[in-house]
């Protein structure tokens, strides 16, 4: 089986490459790319005006199996994945049960074999349980499968074990994703402080909630030298903290997520949960901030936080609303917005969407050349359409984007060589 993909912007910001010219797939593999691969093929799909770039890598989604699959499954939430252009994900371990054994890696990435449409790397759990009380059997993790751990969804409270936990992780390479929040001063809120918040009579979580975390999980990064991840910076103190202590040599990475790119506290004013988020909203200068760090490189890559929830945890008063909002389908489509806006080029949307997500993971993947696996993502960067949830791949709805004109889409998504979505023509 060959596949040809002609005439489109070739891009990969990892190999330098950008030129127009055609991309062979065969047997799963890139097989040629430039003008001279232009060979005949069982397929060819043309795109002209459209963009060829790695297939994009979210390292932080939530696929809610086991546990919770009517909210998502592994099957529904690569099916997302694949629709927005993704084919790899990786997912986070806040499962039921949690994520923190062989048995449960096994399973995901059994599921995934069964029924993804993406390649999944599932996270471990740090402590057992997500309890924060004892450490997770690491090589274990590793040898089943998982490409980090994380205890996302809340922080590791203690320094002490957490200091342990990256002395611990590092012996087997693994990153630590962190969530970074002093529970004691986030507790009881329900969105970021401020004016708005003072009006919707809500009680505020302070950006410092996140940025007092963030300096620990840095500083403990330096201390014990291990590679940490910083997951969801939403704030401008986070992004001053990430910038420092890559300054003094720690080796460490952030991701900011779309909707802190594109929504503020402000967002919330009709008491919509569906802009209900751990870390909140923040105000719009944090959100300046946050946009200048994915520009200049302090934030090193987008992810997600994909999180799927039903109706029964988000049609409820605002304070018993869960947290999470999902973003697999729209991210491309807000990132090219972005690029609209002058904020990045195309060449860093692939950076922050494809390379360093895999290089921070150290996955296969982020790069197009001769010989790698065929995960390829095809974007129609001009090709407007509208938000409908109702359309969506993932089981949820719950997207604070629902209505929203969005530039452009993928048009095809290709993982190991098959394609695992292609945009309808337009009714
Ligand atoms: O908003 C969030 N949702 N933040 C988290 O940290 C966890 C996530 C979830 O699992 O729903
Ligand atoms: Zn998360």
């Amino acid at each position: 089986m060959s596949l040809l993909l002609k005439n489109g912007r070739l891009l990969c910001p990892a190999t330098g490459l950008d030129q127009v010219g055609d991309l062979l797939i065969r047997e799963g593999r890139i097989a040629g790319l430039g003008p001279e691969a232009a060979a005949p093929a069982d397929e060819v799909i043309d795109c002209s005006g459209c963009l060829v770039t790695p297939g994009f890598i979210d390292l932080h989604v939530h696929l809610r199996e086991p546990g919770h699959e009517y909210k998502e499954t592994v099957a529904s939430g690569t099916a997302a994945a694949a629709a927005g252009g993704f084919t790899a994900v990786a997912c986070m371990p806040n499962t039921v049960p949690v994520n923190d054994s062989r048995s449960v890696t096994e399973f995901i990435l059994e599921q995934a074999r069964r029924g993804g449409r993406a390649r999944v790397y599932p996270v471990g759990a740090i402590t057992q349980g997500l309890e924060g009380r004892l450490l997770t059997e690491m090589a274990e993790l590793k040898e089943a499968g998982c490409v980090a751990v994380s205890d996302d969804g809340r922080p590791v409270a203690s320094s002490r074990l957490l200091r342990r936990a990256m002395e611990y992780a590092s012996g087997f390479d693994l990153p630590v994703i962190c969530h970074s929040e002093d529970l004691a001063l986030s507790a009881g809120g329900q969105m970021h402080e401020g004016p708005t918040c003072t009006r919707l009579g809500l009680e505020g979580i302070p950006a410092q909630a996140e940025v007092i975390a963030v300096e620990r999980d840095l500083n403990l990064a330096l201390l014990t030298g291990a590679r940490v991840h910083i997951a969801h910076v939403s704030c401008a103190g986070s992004v001053e903290a990430v910038a420092r202590a890559k300054d003094q040599g720690a080796r460490v990475s952030c991701e900011t997520a779309p909707h802190y790119l594109t929504l503020c506290d402000q967002d919330v004013g009709h008491y919509d949960t569906n802009f209900k988020m751990n870390p909140p909203l923040r105000s719009a200068a944090d959100r300046e901030a946050v946009r200048q760090g994915l520009a200049s490189g302090v934030i090193d890559c987008l992810a997600t936080d994909h999180a799927p929830h039903s109706v029964l945890e988000k049609e409820v008063e605002f304070d018993q609303a869960q947290n999470g909002v999902i973003g697999l389908e729209t991210a491309l489509g807000l990132m090219l917005e972005m690029v609209e806006q002058g904020l990045l080029d195309y060449p860093r949307l692939v950076e922050v969407m494809s390379a360093a997500p895999a290089r921070i993971l150290g996955l296969p993947g982020g790069r197009l050349e001769p010989g790698a696996p065929a995960d390829v993502t095809v974007i129609d960067p001009q090709r407007p359409w509208r938000v409908e949830p109702e359309a969506f791949q993932s089981l949820s709805r719950n997207t604070p984007f629902a209505g929203r004109r969005l530039p452009g889409r993928a048009l095809v998504t290709i993982c190991a060589g098959r394609i695992t979505h292609r945009l309808e023509e337009d009714r």
